[in-house]
């Protein structure tokens, strides 16, 4: 039996059986699903989106739209009720997403298609403030100068949420693949909210629901402070975080030492997924209620690695109550 027939609360129809993808759960955890495109969708999709190079998606947002389209097509009108139900689904909420022959940096831009219009079936990907577009790319190399963690390959990247310091509600983050060489380690690292041992003990602390300010280096170009909780409910009264180490700014004292309580409760959490990511993959999650990191690296002199993200709405379903935008 298709894993999502089994869903209790549905976003939308569930649809028919998969038709031009696979899917099932992952080694790595039930929660976590993985889908595969065949070679013969991949081609096909590719084909059809030919006449569009990444610039043309860049330029004209619509354009997005229409690819999502194809690749839905392609797929019987079976992938978009998939996609939006996973992600909305409590119990799972994430999938790693590949395609036959879709594995080398060569084939970047069709990388970029492929994640755009997975992308657009089930949201919009926000614009993305450090690279000017809706999505970003950029470089892992062994020696780093910039001024976040982001990029430093010999740390570990402490689990978090994506768009904690933006006005624009973050309701997924896609991370994709590009190209890597010379890598030892560097899993992507995944926790669910409800696989987390102290979530009732944070969420119920006064703290929880306090407003905390946060704010980003200058490479964010985000140049305005926030204001909001790490907790909230959503919609159906569940607990959801937003949270990132780097960013916060606690007040005092009391603020900063719960802070450190809570970042020390995180990380050595056993629940902690890794998961290796190949390249041309990538891993989609609803960002509410899993945090993702990275693992630290192995250094070496031709390290390098290319990594894709795009962060965005969902169009077709909701979890915050109140959308910050
Ligand atoms: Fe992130």
């Amino acid at each position: 039996m298709s894993t999502y027939v089994a869903l209790k609360h549905l976003a939308v129809p569930a649809p028919q059986a998969p038709s031009g993808f696979s899917l099932a759960p992952s080694r790595q955890s039930p929660r976590l699903l993985q889908l595969d495109f065949p070679r013969e969708t991949l081609q096909a999709f590719l084909a059809a989106a030919s006449e569009w190079p990444v610039q043309a998606l860049e330029y004209k947002s619509f354009l997005r739209f229409r690819l999502a389209r194809i690749l839905d097509e392609l797929c019987a009108g079976s992938l978009q009720p998939l996609l939006i139900n996973t992600l909305m689904d409590r119990a799972s909420g994430a999938l790693l997403i590949s395609a036959e022959g879709l594995d080398r940096v060569e084939q970047a831009d069709d990388m970029v298609k492929l994640a755009t219009a997975v992308a657009h079936l089930f949201g919009r990907s926000n614009f993305d403030a450090m690279s000017g577009q809706y999505y970003a790319r950029f470089v892992v190399q062994n020696v780093d100068q910039s001024d976040s963690y982001l990029r430093q390959p010999h740390r570990v990247m402490e689990l978090h949420t994506d768009g904690t310091f933006v006005e624009q509600d973050t309701d997924y983050v896609l991370m994709m693949k590009i190209d890597e060489q010379h890598m030892q380690g560097g899993n992507s690292l995944l926790l669910h909210l409800d696989d987390w041992e102290e979530l009732e003990r944070f969420n119920a602390h006064p703290l929880a629901r306090r407003q905390l300010r946060w704010s980003a280096p200058p490479s964010k170009r985000v140049d305005r402070d926030l204001y909001h909780p790490v907790f909230d409910n959503d919609v159906e009264g569940r607990p959801i975080i937003s949270y990132i180490d780097q960013f916060v700014q606690p007040r005092d004292f009391e603020e900063g030492n719960w802070l450190a309580d809570l970042s020390q409760s995180l990380e050595g959490s056993p629940h902690k997924l890794s998961i290796p990511v190949p390249v041309g993959s990538f891993l989609l999650i609803n960002n509410h209620f899993w945090l993702h990191g990275r693992d630290r690296f192995t250094a070496h002199p031709g390290l390098r690695r290319e990594l894709m993200r795009q962060r965005g709405y969902f169009t077709h379903a909701k979890v915050l109550r109140q959308p910050r935008q």
